[in-house]
């Protein structure tokens, strides 16, 4: 019974976690946990449980009384996520340079090069988790790993776009990376991380 019940749990977390992240519902967008229930034809207690388990990874924020809502960011919360994420990766690229996976990085420049478009945010989050990745420490990592998630929800629509600009910052990136050039590759990437900064600063705008 209980195995069936988490199951359940499973399913619906996973489920509004992938809409979340995909932007199928948009950011401060209500949850209503009668209608999720209605629509999947379960109870309300799965649907809370999974909810509950998404405010606690903060993607979803639970108003006492009021309901679950998509999260939401200010500007200043933007700007903050933004700045960890540069701590995070400037420091490991600077760090770990030698560390990083030429393996990997070569098969993300193909895809970078001749991927279907689709598939360009994930691409785009692989190679910058890879330079994290770099450093195998693993609390550096968790830490980094938790933001990810809001990255994702906050760019996701963003890269599409700049797109064409982005998939050629990747490249030079990557191929500064491949000849070892580090001076370089850092300088790319600390203006590949402001440029998200400024496009996010302007989109926030044109949403409110
Ligand atoms: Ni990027």
């Amino acid at each position: 019974m209980a195995i069936n019940k988490k199951s359940l749990t499973d399913q619906v977390y996973s489920m509004l976690k992938e809409k979340i992240l995909n932007r199928d519902v948009d950011l401060g967008e209500q949850l209503n946990t009668r209608e999720i229930a209605e629509e999947h034809g379960i109870s309300l207690m799965p649907v809370r449980d999974a909810l509950r388990r998404l405010a606690n990874e903060d993607l979803v924020e639970n108003r006492p009384r009021v309901g679950f809502f998509v999260k939401n960011f200010s500007e200043a919360e933007v700007n903050d996520i933004l700045e960890v994420r540069k701590m995070h990766e400037i420091y490991c690229l600077d760090n770990y340079f030698e560390e990083i996976d030429r393996g990997v990085i070569s098969d993300l420049k193909d895809k970078f090069e001749n991927g279907h478009k689709k598939y360009f945010t994930s691409y785009d989050s692989k190679l910058h988790k890879e330079i994290v990745l770099a450093s195998h420490n693993n609390y550096l990592i968790d830490s980094y790993l938790k933001m990810i998630n809001h990255y994702t929800m906050l760019f996701s629509y963003l890269n599409y776009k700049r797109s064409e600009t982005s998939r050629q910052e990747h490249i030079d990136l990557i191929d500064c990376i491949l000849k070892g050039d580090k001076a370089k590759a850092e300088k790319i990437l600390y203006r590949h991380l402001d440029r998200v900064k400024i496009a996010e600063d302007a989109s926030i705008k044109n949403r409110a």
